[in-house]
C-alpha cells in the first residue's frame, strides 16, 4: 500500500546484528522515543535499562532461553512495568503536576472518587488485570522505541520469550537478574527488546490479508479498497 511510512512498510526484526556499536546519541533518541508514548491517563508506568555490558548480556540470554541474538545485540533494552505507578497516591500526584502544567484546576476530591472506580483504576481489578494494564502501556513505548531505532537504521527484536513473573520457567536465574540489576519490589520485566546494526536484511514477513482483519461498521463487513 502506497503512502505508508517506509519504517512500517518495510519492516522485519533483526536477529543477526554487526559488531558496530551503536552511538550514545543515536541509543539516545530510540530510548527518548520510547518514554514520549502515549499511556492510559499520562501514567507512563514504566521503566528502561539499557543492557551493553557483554557479561549480564550473556546471562540475558540465559534467561532469554538461550536465544543468541540475544547476547550478541549490542543492546538490550530492559522494559520495566511499574506496579505503583498505578496507585492512588501516585496518580494523584501525577495528575496534579500534570494540571499545574497544563495551568488547570484540580478537584482532589473528584479525582478521588473516579480511582475507586474499575473503568479508572485497573488496581481495583487485581493483579493478572494489573499485568494485562502494563503489557498494554509498554506496547506503545516500544513501539516507538522500534520505529525510531529502524529510522535510525538500527535493527531490533522484541523478546518475550524469557523468565519471568509470567512465564515462571526460571524463577531462581530471574530473581538473580533483578538482584543483579536492583530492579525494586514493585517493577516487573515484562519485555526485552534487542537493538544493534542489521547483519541480515530480511523481506517483510508475511501478514494475514487486510480483508481478514480490518472490518467497515460490522465484523467482517468488507472495507471498500476505494476509500
Ligand atoms: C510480544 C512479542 C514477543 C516476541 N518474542 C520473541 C522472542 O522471544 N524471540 C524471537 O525470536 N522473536 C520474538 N518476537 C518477534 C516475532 O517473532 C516477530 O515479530 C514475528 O514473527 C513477525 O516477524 P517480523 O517482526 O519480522 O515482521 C516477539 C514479538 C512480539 C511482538
Amino acid at each position: 500500500m502506497k503512502g505508508l511510512l517506509p519504517e512500517i512498510e518495510s519492516w522485519a526484526s533483526i536477529r543477526r546484528y554487526d559488531p558496530r556499536p551503536i552511538p550514545d546519541g543515536v541509543l539516545l533518541r530510540i530510548l527518548d522515543a520510547a518514554r514520549r508514548a502515549p499511556s492510559w491517563a499520562n501514567v507512563q508506568p514504566w521503566h528502561f535499562i539499557v543492557v551493553r555490558e557483554k557479561t549480564m548480556k550473556s546471562k540475558l540470554r540465559r534467561l532469554a532461553v538461550g536465544q543468541p541474538f540475544v547476547e550478541t545485540a549490542d543492546s538490550v533494552v530492559l522494559c520495566l512495568g511499574e506496579r505503583n505507578a498505578w496507585s492512588k497516591e501516585q496518580r494523584i500526584m501525577q495528575m496534579k503536576a500534570l494540571s499545574q502544567a497544563l495551568g488547570q484546576s484540580f478537584d482532589e476530591e473528584r479525582i478521588k472518587k473516579s480511582l475507586d472506580d474499575p473503568a479508572y483504576n485497573p488496581l481495583l481489578r487485581g493483579e493478572e488485570i494489573l499485568v494485562a494494564r502494563l503489557y498494554e502501556q509498554l506496547s506503545l513505548a516500544i513501539a516507538f522505541m522500534i520505529l525510531q531505532a529502524k529510522h535510525e537504521g538500527v535493527g531490533s527484536c522484541i523478546v518475550g520469550a524469557f523468565a519471568n513473573e509470567v512465564t515462571a520457567v526460571n524463577e531462581e536465574l530471574y530473581e538473580e537478574v533483578r538482584r543483579d540489576l536492583k530492579i525494586p519490589q514493585d517493577a516487573m520485566i515484562l519485555t526485552l527488546v534487542t537493538l544493534g546494526y542489521p547483519a541480515e536484511d530480511p523481506k517483510p514477513r508475511p501478514r494475514k490479508s487486510f480483508e481478514g482483519v480490518v472490518s467497515l461498521e460490522k465484523y467482517e463487513n468488507p472495507f471498500p479498497a476505494s476509500l
